[in-house]
């Protein structure tokens, strides 16, 4: 792009941020002493240890460690790189990023954005003053459109004929070449350019600085396209960009919540009835990149579709999407209209509160995913629950791990029946790298027990810790069997003296860095985790074991020993039942 940021603009920054109103925005910050605090953002705690500093402006996390300034936070939290961290702060204090002159990297955008943003002018300018613009203010007034929207929005129109826009640039090659470079002019087969838009009404697009980057134009009547949007150019990606992004951030300081749907007239619509956290995609399904940009911007995502099939399916389609960004402490939830409303027709006929009431009462993304797959298997069947479990799991293993994951990996269990393999299971998910060592549940469960028993011997004694566990083939099993016989043989150890004992074996460090690694806990929470994961980790056994048989049994049949396995395992499970509660 352009030059670097120079060092005394990173400082000014960071002098006018406050970094607590930065990450209050994203994480609900509770005031203790002359700090702020709040249970980590990037790690799993039960109790806050995650500190801002209004006065250093800087946070810090004694759980993990992690820390760093304003800039750092939207790094590790949106994670934006350092250009991108700058570029929103500079657009919340509402200034321009500079750029030292000399070395340039690409292309100089500049000039295209000042071309787009004299277009939009252009365009609006015709809107109160073309001759034929009589047509287009009578149809934005017969579609409800106030004057104050119209020019929040910066709504203009482009006026009949080929050559309005290429007329403003007569003689400017430069100013000829930027419009077609942006898809403002386009080029007939035998060479001859003309306007690409023409007579309809222009809705510009901006990007996160409120730059336009390209318009949709929507026909006065019945002309097709209803809407035409800018072909992709260096400066407008369709699946990147969001219509009504930067004018929601405008309209509130501290946006929450957005809402997703489908139109720019719903935008607008929705504007005018006071709902302002509105986007709308453009003409395309959601797509990943805008799922980033939605989550960078609020915690919570609220997605409205038609409620007809259509609809539903869209909807799904985005549930897909969001799922391999469900963080920690965002929540995204479905919105389903009745058949053949959208949002602006709505609004209109039932007024702001009752749509404000639809988005409060919007289906939460794990109702949607689990009832939609429910509707497609027999629930009241143990095949038809296999068929269900079969159908969520692959959707619940792209969650990203954490708390989220757990919970429906638990629901999961709680709809089909029985204890399931659940996302702490040995391996760790590739794709979303740890961000800590330190955390008790990022930590695999059987490393967990090890950690745990290992500092604390005397848990060996309990003699309620259930069977099951060691039937598992994970890294770390016989190690947890071995120092559970030992430390039931002698009573007596201590946590120094198991590492004496296991000094010269390879996995006398590792045990060392466990121990190590265990974050503060009570001794009682201690135990409580300790005996939570044997039976978490027996559950699995059982059911891996249990998923075998019943396979078996719709296969090739169960030999009679199988069968009392089957009975058998169904009364461990019962019995893990009652020490999970
Ligand atoms: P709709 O056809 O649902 O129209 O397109 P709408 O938003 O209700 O528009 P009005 O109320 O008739 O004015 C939804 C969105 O799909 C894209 C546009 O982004 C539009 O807002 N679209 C639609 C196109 O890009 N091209 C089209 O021809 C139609
Ligand atoms: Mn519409």
């Amino acid at each position: 792009m352009v030059g670097r940021i120079p060092a005394s603009f990173i400082d000014e920054l960071l002098n006018r941020v406050d970094i607590v109103d930065l990450i209050s925005s994203r994480v609900p910050l509770r005031k203790g002493g002359k700090d702020f605090q709040a249970c980590c953002p990037f790690h799993d705690e039960k109790s806050p240890s995650f500190t801002v500093s209004r006065e250093k402006q800087f946070y810090h996390c004694f759980g993990c460690g992690a820390h760093g300034s304003a800039i750092g936070f939207l790094m590790e939290y949106d994670h934006m790189d350092f250009v991108e961290a700058v570029e929103e702060l500079a657009a919340r204090e509402g200034l321009q990023v500079p750029r030292e002159a000399g070395q340039r990297q690409g292309p100089d955008l500049r000039p295209l954005y000042t071309s787009l943003a004299r277009v939009s002018q252009f365009y609006q300018v015709q809107l109160r003053h073309h001759p034929a613009a009589a047509s287009a203010v009578e149809y934005l007034k017969r579609r409800g459109l106030s004057r104050e929207i119209t020019t929040e929005f910066s709504i203009g129109f482009a006026p009949p004929g080929f050559q309005n826009l290429l007329d403003t640039a007569r003689g400017d090659s430069d100013e000829l070449k930027r419009l077609w470079v942006t898809g403002m002019i386009a080029e007939s087969e035998d060479g001859k350019r003309y306007d690409r838009f023409r007579e309809r009404i222009m809705f510009p697009i901006r990007n996160h600085r409120g730059e336009v980057i390209g318009f949709g134009g929507r026909t006065l009547g019945e002309g097709k396209p209803k809407y035409l949007n800018s072909p992709e150019t260096p400066l407008f990606h369709k699946g990147r960009a969001l219509y009504g992004l930067f004018e929601a951030r405008k309209a509130t300081r501290h946006l929450e919540r957005l809402l997703v749907v489908e139109g720019y007239m719903d935008v607008v619509a929705l504007a005018q009835f006071g709902i302002r956290n509105v986007v709308a995609t453009l003409g395309t399904a959601t797509t990943p990149a805008h799922l980033q940009l939605l989550l960078r911007a609020v915690r919570e995502v609220v997605f409205c579709f038609d409620g007809d099939q259509a609809g539903r399916d869209a909807g799904w389609k985005a549930l897909e999407i969001t799922l391999p960004q469900m963080r920690d402490g965002c929540e995204v939830r479905f919105l389903f209209l009745p058949s053949g409303e959208d949002p602006d027709s709505l609004i209109r006929k039932e007024g702001a509160e009752a749509f404000n009431r639809r988005i409060a009462e919007a289906t939460p993304l794990s109702h949607f995913l689990f009832d939609h797959l429910a509707s497609q298997c027999d629930t009241g069947s143990a095949e038809g629950r296999v068929q269900l479990t079969e159908r969520v799991k692959p959707l619940l293993t792209q969650l990203p791990q954490g708390l989220f994951r757990q919970m429906m990996y638990q629901q999961l269990s709680e709809r089909v029946g029985f204890g399931l393999r659940g996302p702490i299971d040995g391996q760790s998910d590739k794709r979303t790298p740890l961000r800590l060592k330190a955390s008790l549940h990022t930590m695999p469960p059987v490393r967990r027990a090890i950690a745990l028993l290992a500092s604390n011997p005397e848990f060996a004694q309990d003699t309620k810790l259930p069977g099951g566990w060691e039937n598992l083939e994970l890294p770390g099993i016989p190690l947890l069997q071995e120092l559970l016989e030992l430390l039931r043989m002698q009573p007596n150890i201590t946590t120094g003296g198991l590492l004496e004992r296991w000094r010269d074996r390879p996995e006398g460090r590792h045990l060392a860095k466990l121990i190590h690694s265990l974050p503060p806990l009570s001794a009682e929470g201690q135990a409580r985790e300790f005996r939570d994961t044997l039976v978490r980790l027996s559950s699995q056994s059982i059911q891996m074991e249990w998923e075998a048989l019943v396979a078996k049994a719709a296969g090739e049949g169960l030999e009679e020993v199988e069968k009392q396995r089957l009975n058998q395992l169904s009364k461990e499970k019962a019995n893990l039942d009652v020490l999970r509660t």
